[in-house]
């Protein structure tokens, strides 16, 4: 804290710099009046605006270069390192002592038992930092991506597929800015979201993490969603966000999580990089490389896409982070040369990266430049995150957490998300007055299954869990007549007037979802049990309505000729009632496909699955479907 004063010391031109440039601020701002009096010009007050933010952002630089200046190699190297909070250090002391720079919360034990728990432990470790002769504050990042998931209590929403099905950015904007509310009052300043790939398969098991196949659409809920996440970044109920995985996690040959992509440079540049363009102007603060290879380069040391394209040439100058693992995985010090600036150091990877870029420089296999650059690229997102003025939580925000105004948007996210594929002789709305309805299937009264992945736990769960409500409580408070629960149709409920059947996938996240031979469980198509579901009240002629779960478009062309009406609803998240306001009528639905529908297995043979930009496949339905009750 001492040295860090000193620092403040060092900036003594600046401050007198400061003191000049409010001078000419002020003759500015008279000179300005005087020009709006006359002219009433709203384009000189947006030139001043812009003006004010460059001064900003030259005094951020410069105290930069003031704190650079006395950082040693090893302060240097600890600040491009990020470890988990109860793994890679050996005690909490390992923060002052490896000077690190970030610690992410991920599976494993959680910070505390409630929010304030986590807040404190997060207290007690950002001390640990400040403690340090320079006082570098940490960042605390986590996977918050679809709210903060990791907590439960927290609010939900829909997964980034759903969202993209909502094509309301104004929803986007406010789902990542409540994400954002509800992440800071857990203790972090930093998410690993949004995903903003583009899917060009299904059977890649993350399709869910990403808003769309269309890049247009990627690009606009890219930057709606940095916006909501970052806002006013120095605001304390704001969070830096992460574009991620940089570049090609989604278009890899026949969608294998971190695969080799096969696209060459010109459709790199034109169906992925416009979302990270769009970030990037919205001033994203970190992107995340991809475990992906381009033509068998992997994507964390590829120079050319990472320092020349993204940086230089896209004009980023956030944190570029690996992924799990990445310094060892993918060429140690190859990628640092390649432009990455922190390392998520885990899994034993602390000693291993610390040592070997201490080396690398030591060897002159890594320029000092490079470090340095790392360095500023860290220290520039702490500073506009405002974390030297105020490095801790805000207690105060721990009531917002699940509050009624956060679920009431979730809620709306819900509705929104619901794409409706058939409806035939009007079917939906269903009348609230119907005597008797059967609600069919595991999914429809399990808050976990209809999350998927990355809900409480990184492979997502099977129970329900704190504060969500399920698809059967939503359908019980819209019917008035008998509502019956036949979990696995096994209770002949044949003199129903309706049976809603909720089918799908359970919840897998990265790896684990990939349809792949090594991966048998995952499938295209529905499970036999699923499709026996359906069968059981279709075949006795109950009038059906399937409601599918799931993080993908799946081969579902026999159940939807089967059914009645047919709603895809993607993965809701906590706010499962919603889905029953919009099969009841009380909402219209709005949601359009946010990918081509396939219609068979054979669809998947080539490299990719269906796209509407492949006119080869035909689709069973078409990006951008969706049917309504008007
Ligand atoms: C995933 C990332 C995630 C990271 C940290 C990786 O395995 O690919 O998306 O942000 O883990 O949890």
């Amino acid at each position: 804290m001492l040295i860090f004063s000193r620092i403040l010391d060092t900036t003594y031109p600046q401050k007198a710099s400061l003191t000049m440039l409010n001078f000419i601020d002020s003759i500015k701002a008279k000179f300005i009046s005087y020009f709006f009096l006359l002219f009433g010009s709203l384009a000189i007050l947006t030139s001043c605006s812009y003006n004010l933010k460059l001064d900003a952002d030259a005094i951020i630089e410069k105290k930069i270069d003031s704190l650079l200046s006395l950082m040693t190699l090893e302060e240097k190297i600890g600040q491009m390192s990020q470890v988990r909070h109860f793994a890679d250090i050996k005690s909490d002391t390992d923060i002052a002592t490896k000077f690190i720079g970030s610690v992410i919360h991920t599976q494993g034990p959680t910070p505390g038992v409630d929010a304030l728990g986590w807040q404190n432990r997060f207290v007690a470790l950002q001390n640990k930092a400040l403690s340090t002769r320079l006082g570098i504050p940490l960042l605390f990042a986590v996977d918050a991506v679809h709210g903060q998931n990791t907590f439960p209590g927290a609010t939900i929403f829909p997964h980034n597929i759903g969202m993209g099905a909502t094509r309301n950015l104004d929803l986007v904007k406010q789902a990542a800015k409540i994400t954002a509310i509800e992440t800071q009052a857990t203790g972090f300043n930093w998410t690993l979201s949004p995903c903003i790939a583009i899917p060009y398969n299904e059977k890649w098991g993350r399709v869910y993490e990403a808003f769309s196949e269309s890049t247009e659409l990627t690009s606009k809920m890219a930057k709606a969603s940095v916006e909501g996440y970052q806002g006013n970044l120095k605001d304390r109920h704001t969070v830096m966000a992460t574009a991620k995985h940089f570049v090609g996690d989604g278009a890899t040959d026949f969608g294998v999580e971190g695969g080799n992509t096969s696209l060459t440079i010109k459709e790199i540049s034109e169906r992925l990089l416009p979302p990270y363009k769009a970030a990037i102007k919205a001033k994203v603060g970190a992107v995340m490389a991809s475990f992906n290879t381009i033509s068998g380069k992997a994507m964390h040391a590829n120079k050319i896409l990472i320092n020349d394209t993204l940086k230089k040439r896209i004009g980023f100058d956030g944190i570029v982070v690996t992924d799990w693992k990445g310094y060892s995985r993918f060429g140690k010090n190859e990628i640092i040369n390649a432009g990455v600036d922190m390392v998520m150091a885990v899994d034993g990877d602390l000693d291993v990266f610390q040592k070997g870029l201490l080396l690398g420089v030591s060897e002159d296999s890594v320029s000092i430049e490079r470090v340095n650059d790392a360095v500023k690229r860290i220290l520039r997102q702490k500073f506009r995150l405002g974390l030297f003025k105020n490095p801790y939580p805000d207690a105060s925000l721990i009531s917002k957490i699940g509050s009624k105004n956060h679920r009431d948007k979730a809620r709306q996210a819900v509705r929104e998300s619901l794409v409706l594929l058939k409806n035939k002789n009007t079917t939906l709305p269903l009348d609230k007055e119907s005597k008797k309805i059967v609600v069919v299937g595991e999914h429809a009264n399990n808050s976990g299954l209809q999350s998927g992945g990355w809900t409480i736990f990184w492979q997502g769960t099977g129970e329900n869990y704190t504060g969500a409500t399920t698809i059967l409580e939503g359908i019980k408070s819209q019917a008035t007549g008998n509502v019956i629960y036949d979990k696995d149709a096994t209770g002949n409920h044949f003199d129903a007037d309706v049976a809603i059947i909720v089918v799908g996938e359970t919840p897998y996240a990265e790896m684990f979802g990939d349809i792949t031979a090594g991966n048998g469980d995952r499938k295209l198509t529905l499970s036999k049990s699923h499709q026996e579901y359906i069968d059981t009240y279709a075949k006795k002629g109950i009038k059906t309505v399937v409601v599918l779960i799931s993080g993908r478009p799946l081969v579902t062309t026999n159940q939807i000729n089967q059914s009645d009406a047919f709603v895809a609803a993607w993965l809701p998240g906590s706010e499962g009632a919603g889905i029953a306001e919009v099969l009841f009528g009380e909402y219209n639905f709005k949601g359009k496909l946010p990918h081509s529908w396939p219609k068979s297995v054979e669809d998947f043979e080539g490299k990719y699955g269906v796209n509407f930009w492949d006119t080869s496949i035909k689709p069973m339905f078409k990006f951008g479907y969706g049917l309504n009750y008007n």
